[in-house]
């Protein structure tokens, strides 16, 4: 555990760049070639998700945030007084600040894969809010693992927050038993609040992934540049192209990166052969209608307490407590 000059404690759970690039590999082998979506975010690619956030095309980001401020009283109501919040995914930590600002909160744990990213934004967390006990985690939290004991003291209310509808990056069986881990972790005052996007029209949904500035582009082609550095791979960037498309049967955009020849590449010490137009899947991300979410909800250990939309219901937010 590092103590930082800005008084945050950060614990560091990555796994071995071994265990990655074995990750990686089974999915360039598999008959339909995928990487999972945390490989988007190194540095880089999590400067450029910060990106997509602000762009006109991307409505998720400003409607969640939109739905938090016409609500706080009443979501903070649900979250109580001298608690305790973790965020899985936290990023730059924004959505977070509407929170902090009511004082209510006395102890934030943000989680990230992305270290520089997580350690700089709970640094200047802790300069802003000194008060509150800040301890920073860099951990893939898609793979499970145990939380700090000290966060999970059975006596402090602990409500985990995760915006931003990552839940919808996960396949609906991995999301289930996500949620499932999440409800046993923690103790049955305890709750949940999380953002999740909603079913729309497919042309709307379709312009959020393919914005006219190219930054959901970049951001794709940036799991490449990644793995190149991180993996010693040799992909070369402009021989793959960024697609990505609603598919209105499964409810999920999918994003892809399409080799644009025939091609070998190197990942680790392995070739890896690409026909001309083949695809690497490199992100689901599932839409949910309320009723959905919330059946998936109860069948991982929770009550759903609350949803609040915004009036086009784009977007959603649910407290949900622990059974
Ligand atoms: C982080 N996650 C919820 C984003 C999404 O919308 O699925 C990631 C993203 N991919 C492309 N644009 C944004």
């Amino acid at each position: 555990m590092i103590k930082t000059s800005q008084s945050i404690q950060l614990v560091d759970f990555l796994p071995e760049q071994s265990d990655r690039l074995q990750e990686v590999l089974e999915g360039l082998t598999a008959p339909n070639k995928k990487i999972e979506p945390k490989f988007l975010y190194d540095q880089y690619g999590s400067e450029l998700f910060e990106e997509i956030t602000q762009l006109e095309e991307y409505y998720p980001t400003r409607t969640e945030l939109g739905i938090m401020e016409e609500s706080l009283d009443d979501i903070l109501a649900y979250i109580g007084e001298e608690s305790s919040v973790i965020e899985f995914g936290s990023g730059a930590s924004r959505k977070i600040r509407l929170l902090l600002e009511s004082g209510l909160i006395q102890e934030y744990s943000p989680i990230d894969i992305s270290k520089t990213f997580l350690k700089e934004s709970a640094e200047q967390l802790a300069f802003d809010y000194p008060n509150i006990n800040i301890t920073g985690i860099v951990a893939d939290y898609t793979i499970g693992f145990h939380l700090p004991a000290h966060l999970l003291d059975p006596s402090k209310k602990k409500t985990v927050f995760f915006p931003g509808s990552t839940i919808g990056n996960f396949e609906k069986q991995e999301a289930e038993r996500f949620l499932s881990r999440i409800s046993s972790t923690l103790s049955s005052n305890d709750g949940l609040l999380i953002g999740v996007d909603l079913k729309k029209s497919p042309s709307l949904l379709h312009r959020a992934y393919n914005d006219s500035k190219g930054v959901t582009e970049r951001f794709n082609l940036n799991m490449l540049r990644h793995l190149n550095r991180e993996l010693g791979a040799n992909f070369s960037l402009d021989q793959f192209e960024h697609y990505a498309y609603y598919n209105a049967n499964l409810g999920r955009i999918e994003m892809h990166l399409v080799s644009m020849l025939e091609q070998m590449v190197t990942v680790g010490d392995q070739h890896i052969h690409f026909d001309n137009h083949e695809t690497i899947h490199t992100e689901n991300s599932y839409k949910y209608s309320l009723e959905e979410f919330k059946l998936l909800a109860e069948n991982s250990g929770f009550t759903a307490m609350k949803t609040w939309t915004d009036q086009e219901q784009l977007f959603s937010l649910h407290y949900l407590s622990v059974k």
